[in-house]
């Protein structure tokens, strides 16, 4: 079962980053050379993946909420915007982007809402 799950992490994880894994494999060196090396860009993915984000956001394009790109164009990667949106998570937000709001997460903690929302800052290019 727990075999399964990580499949699919896996499997998820693969479909979000759009195959842009190819460069890192095989490499035994510990230098970050490309955000996605970078441990804090995975843990987040991870949990986006698992906390069901996906089903209102894909990382290019508008689905029901905004594309994370455009939220990383949109908001510097600084502490003060990383509580702020990690709040917003949390509590469900609206107006920012469109008249659709965004649900509450109240079971998240404020240390993983903080993960993700730095991963999606990361995806500015
Ligand atoms: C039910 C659909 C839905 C789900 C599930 C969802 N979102 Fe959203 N999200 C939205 C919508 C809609 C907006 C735009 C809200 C607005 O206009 O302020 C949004 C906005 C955001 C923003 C930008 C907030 C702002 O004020 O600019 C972030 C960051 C975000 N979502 C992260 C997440 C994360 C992380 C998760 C998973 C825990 C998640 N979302 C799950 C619909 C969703």
């Amino acid at each position: 079962m727990k075999k399964m799950f990580l499949c699919f992490l896996v499997t998820a994880g693969l479909f979000a980053c759009g195959g842009s894994s190819d460069s890192n494999s095989g490499s035994a060196s510990t230098e970050i050379k490309d955000v996605t090396d970078d441990p804090a860009f995975v843990a987040g993915r991870d949990l986006v993946n698992k906390s069901g984000c996906f089903a209102c956001h894909k990382v290019d394009e508008t689905s029901i909420g905004p594309a994370y790109r455009k939220v990383a164009e949109k908001y510097a990667n600084t502490p003060e915007n990383i509580s702020t949106l990690a709040g917003k998570v949390i509590k469900g937000g609206s107006g920012n982007w469109g008249t659709v709001p965004m649900t509450a997460h109240p079971a998240l903690s404020p240390e993983d809402a903080a993960t993700m929302v730095k991963y999606v800052l990361m995806l500015k290019k």
